[in-house]
């Protein structure tokens, strides 16, 4: 595929025809600002009107195309309309099937089960239970929870700093978020927070693998503290590399930690890959890489190759709830598991997990050799294609590992310089100074060099005051960013 830029326009009428489609592109915008909640998230950051999108490719209403490093806040494992999804949709509208099936057991849902297990760690599939939920990653949040809650006849849950896990009420209870969960009354109170080794901002103020350590030595100690004031659990609840958060990849060693920590005082591990799913790390599954086997994983997002889906999968031993105990409409979309299945496929068949670590690995690489002429890149980690790059102020005052102050600000300009140069980056992390990058896993090489020169670009413009167009970075003319959030 060739890489997408801002369309030139050459003769007067194509003129027009542009400025026509501008036109209707504004009202659309205009109409949505006067009737839609506000609350609406993307829509503030991203005034696009998507009229087609391909691959990585969004072209909106206006004419103008993008770059798509959101995907669908990591859905789009494949990328948009990729032709495999559109077959299985187009093959399974032909054949007459329900679109709507409840739970029923239909060759869609058989077929999708067959395709998700065949992907799971052996050790974890073996003995491993599925239910489908409501079509959205809080949803089997709340399944996940309310499921070993009943098994343990546990109330508390332990969950960590930074944590995203949904917006309906137990998934809130157990995010991280402030801001969301301060107006909302009567939040379930029984969840500990324990620290998240987030190596750059540490907890502990020490970072690297000795902060990790830290981290699991303190929720050790105190579990096992009989003053502590936690009441043994029904569940930890964990992602393996934050994603709204900040693209936190947790090391590996922690997260046995983890696992022996829970195992140990007979507390079940709930896994939530519903973004670090379906090879977006450069495994599989996030938990492939430290071996890890967890008690239940959550899925959502790219399992349903680009359509609304989610499920739990937990290990036989805690199915124990009774009929009925999760049960919701729209739990059988038909459209969404073949789509899911076949994408799963995909993925397994050509090698996309390999191709995520490796370009993932290479954009980082990149990214963060950019830190010496770009000093307000204080930070690039994550994992595979989930890539985060943190801004600060580079004149603000370093704290003990070094970290300088987050610059939200500056973040949201480079979020609006990126667009202006035709892509799609969201924020994320502890004050949205985070730059997220999660582009498909087809992402090409051309791609690829072509969001590291926008964002490297868009990045010089606000932090160096130099106009794009692809001159040389300016050193000390940075921009001053208070550092506190916007
Ligand atoms: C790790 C994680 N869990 C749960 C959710 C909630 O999924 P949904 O937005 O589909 O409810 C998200 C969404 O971003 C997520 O990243």
């Amino acid at each position: 595929m060739t890489v997408s830029t801002p369309p030139t326009v050459s003769t007067a009428s194509a003129a027009s025809t542009v400025s026509a489609a501008s036109a209707a592109a504004d009202a659309i915008l205009r109409r949505q600002r006067a009737r839609e909640s506000s609350a609406r998230t993307y829509a503030r950051s991203f005034p696009v009107v998507p009229a087609r999108a391909y691959g990585m490719t969004v072209e909106g209403c206006d004419g103008r195309r993008y770059l798509d490093c959101l995907s669908g806040a990591g859905t789009l494992a494949l990328g948009h309309n990729h032709p495999v999804v559109t077959e299985a949709v187009r093959r399974t509208l032909e054949s007459g099937a329900p679109l709507h099936a409840l739970d029923l057991a239909t060759p869609q849902k058989d077929e999708f089960t067959d395709a998700l297990f065949a992907t799971l760690p052996p050790a974890f599939a073996d003995r491993a239970r599925i239910h489908f939920c409501g079509p959205a990653g809080t949803d089997a949040v709340e399944a996940a929870l309310k499921l070993m809650q009943t098994a343990t006849g546990r109330q508390g849950l332990l969950a960590f700093t930074g944590a995203y896990h949904g917006m309906t009420a137990g998934a809130l209870a157990v995010s991280g978020g402030v801001a969301v969960k301060r107006p909302v009354p009567g939040l379930a109170a029984d969840v500990t927070r324990l620290p998240y080794p987030y190596s750059y901002r540490c907890p502990f103020g020490v970072g690297g693998e000795r902060g990790a350590e830290l981290s699991a030595a303190y929720a050790e100690r105190l579990l096992d503290d009989p003053k502590g004031g936690v009441v043994p659990p029904a569940a930890m609840i964990l992602e393996p590399v934050q994603g709204e958060g900040g693209a936190v990849p947790a090391p590996d060693g922690w997260l046995r930690a983890m696992r022996r920590i829970t195992a140990e005082r007979g507390i079940p591990l709930i896994v939530d890959e519903v973004q670090t799913g379906v090879g977006r790390t450069g495994a599989f599954w996030a938990v492939e890489h430290s071996g890890v086997v967890p008690d239940a994983m959550v899925m959502s997002k790219a399992i349903g190759g680009s359509l609304p889906l989610a499920v739990v999968v937990y290990r036989e031993d805690y199915d124990v709830w009774a009929p009925g105990a999760h049960t919701g409409t729209f739990r059988g979309n038909t459209l969404a598991m073949a789509a899911g299945a076949a994408t799963l496929r995909y993925v397994a068949r050509e090698g996309l997990v390999g191709r995520a670590a490796e370009v993932g690995a290479r954009m980082a690489a990149r990214l963060d050799a950019l830190r010496g002429a770009l000093p307000a890149i204080g930070d690039v980690r994550g994992r595979g294609l989930m890539i985060g790059v943190e801004l600060v102020d580079p004149e603000g005052p370093p704290d003990s590992c070094g970290a300088r102050p987050p610059a939200p600000g500056t973040a949201d300009r480079v979020r609006a310089a990126c667009l202006e140069r035709g892509l799609i980056v969201e924020l994320g992390g502890r004050y949205d100074a985070t730059v997220r990058l999660l582009p498909p896993l087809v992402i090409t090489d051309e791609e690829a060099e072509a969001v590291l020169d926008r964002l490297a670009d868009a990045i010089a413009a606000v932090t160096c005051g130099r106009d794009g167009g692809g001159g040389g970075v300016r050193a000390g003319a940075a921009r001053r960013d208070t550092g506190r959030p916007a």
